[in-house]
């Protein structure tokens, strides 16, 4: 058995040695469609030469210089590149190496945002239950994801949460639009009762990533939002980790609302998985004033701005660009979640959301009830194993994603290169597997 360690210890996972386009390849020869990009990472598809070119080079050049010492090259560009996808105000970028790091750091930027500002008594963050915002502690104290806390909770920062915009199982009760988005107002009634002095920030993922895939609040859902964050001076941090840099069919998740915000954080997609690359994207306010105040950041980490990650990042957004992917994102993702749609005609299948290509299919055991499965039927776990049996990768969504006990879902979130084809594939592998599945647990619907 290999020394290294996996997540799941028990398990033997499928040993990939190669990438091409939408397929992976294990050892042994077999093909998957790679249906999630990875975790929604890969977008230009695996292997592709131009992403390998610019790499090469770049390692043939300097790989690597300490952000603290030097600027490079490639680092300069690709914030110069990155901001003219980003919406209005924001376009100073930090680099950095993941989702965590990024999240983290626009954590500690709203803090030192108010700081400079004299107003040091705000450091905290509001965020959702049923989110993700990452897996170090300061990311996690942000993160509802009730599975991942566990154990840690006391390591945790008492951050305030409200719940998610989460229409299908609306945490009041009620039914859009009559609730009058009462999940929005719920910021602004958290933030009085906490003591607006004391919040720095609300951070959202704009469309929901892996803690309940796809689920995509209502039109006026973020620009409440972003008056109630105004009124108080409490930065809007959009978590795009997952949504930035195309996924969601327009450049960013927030560009569906319209609405500005004060720090973007992006990842997977920015580097389509060729290198580990993140950003944090300020708003002007933000960073004139740090710049008006103490002029410099400790917001430092070794692969800060790392020349290899850069070249990668830019020849990624070039690629997109070339060749129209976001546009492609946007109409393939239309495709597939009418296809996703059509497999409510099984009894098992409650809820299929999405925006672009981030989608999320959500299993019953009462579709009229929409009540779930018991967590130990193992709903999720057969369903992925089952779809990847028919050679098609999914991945399981949250556990305990309702309640955080209950709630069985799967993520979608194919490369922007996902064609026609590949989403019958992908459709007709999950109709196999929730047949294969009904049969397994049919006495838990019971
Ligand atoms: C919305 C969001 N934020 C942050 C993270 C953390 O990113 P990383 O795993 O790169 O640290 C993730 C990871 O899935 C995410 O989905």
């Amino acid at each position: 058995m290999s020394p290294q360690v996996f997540r799941d210890f028990q398990r033997i996972y499928p040993v990939i040695t190669r990438g091409k386009g939408v397929f992976l390849y294990d050892q042994a020869g077999r093909e998957y469609l790679d249906a999630v990009g990875g975790i929604a990472v890969v977008n230009v598809g695996h292997g592709v030469p131009e992403i390998i070119a610019a790499m090469t080079e770049q390692a043939q050049r300097v790989a690597f210089v300490h952000g603290g010492a030097f600027a490079n090259e490639p680092a300069m560009a690709l914030a110069e590149e990155l901001a003219t996808w980003t919406p209005r105000g924001l376009r100073h970028v930090l680099l950095l190496a993941g989702g965590s790091e990024a999240t983290e750091t626009a954590m500690k930027l709203a803090r030192q945002y108010h700081v400079e500002r004299g107003r040091t008594s705000k450091y905290r963050i509001i965020s959702r239950w049923t989110s993700y915002h990452g897996n170090t502690i300061g990311a996690l104290s942000m993160s509802g994801r009730t599975a991942w806390r566990g154990e840690f909770v006391p390591y945790l920062q008492n951050f305030p949460k409200i719940h998610p915009p989460f229409c299908y199982r609306c945490p009041y009760g009620k039914t859009y639009p009559s609730c009058q988005i009462a999940c929005a107002d719920d910021l602004e009634r958290v933030i009085t009762l906490e003591g607006p002095d004391s919040i720095a920030a609300f951070i959202a993922e704009p469309v929901i990533g892996t803690s309940a895939a796809g689920v995509t609040p209502p039109p006026e859902y973020y620009p409440r939002i972003r008056a109630i964050c105004d009124k108080y001076d409490v930065l809007f941090i959009a978590d795009e980790v997952i949504t930035g840099v195309g996924r969601t069919g327009k450049n960013f998740g927030i560009d569906h609302w319209g609405v500005i915000p004060d720090m973007i954080t992006t990842a997977k997609a920015l580097s389509s998985g060729y290198a580990p690359l993140a950003a944090v994207i300020l708003h002007e306010k933000v960073y004139d004033a740090i710049a008006r105040g103490s002029a410099r950041t400790t917001q430092g980490f070794t692969y800060s701005g790392h020349p290899l990650s850069a070249a990668v990042g830019l020849a990624v957004l070039r690629y997109l660009k070339a060749h129209d992917l976001v546009a492609n994102a946007a109409r393939i993702g239309r495709r597939l979640l009418e296809r996703l749609t059509s497999l409510q005609r099984f009894p098992i299948v409650g809820d299929v959301r999405g925006t672009g290509l981030i989608l999320g299919v959500e299993f019953v055991a009462d579709q009229a009830t929409k009540r779930p499965f018991p967590p130990d039927a193992e709903v999720t776990r057969r369903i992925v194993e089952a779809t990847l049996e028919e050679g098609v990768v999914v991945v399981p969504g949250m556990s305990g994603m309702i309640d955080g006990v209950c709630g069985d879902h799967i993520q979608i979130s194919p490369p922007y290169i996902f064609s026609e084809a590949n989403v019958e594939q992908l459709v007709a592998a999950l109709e196999v597997a929730i047949q294969k599945v009904m049969r397994e647990v049919e006495p838990s619907r019971a």
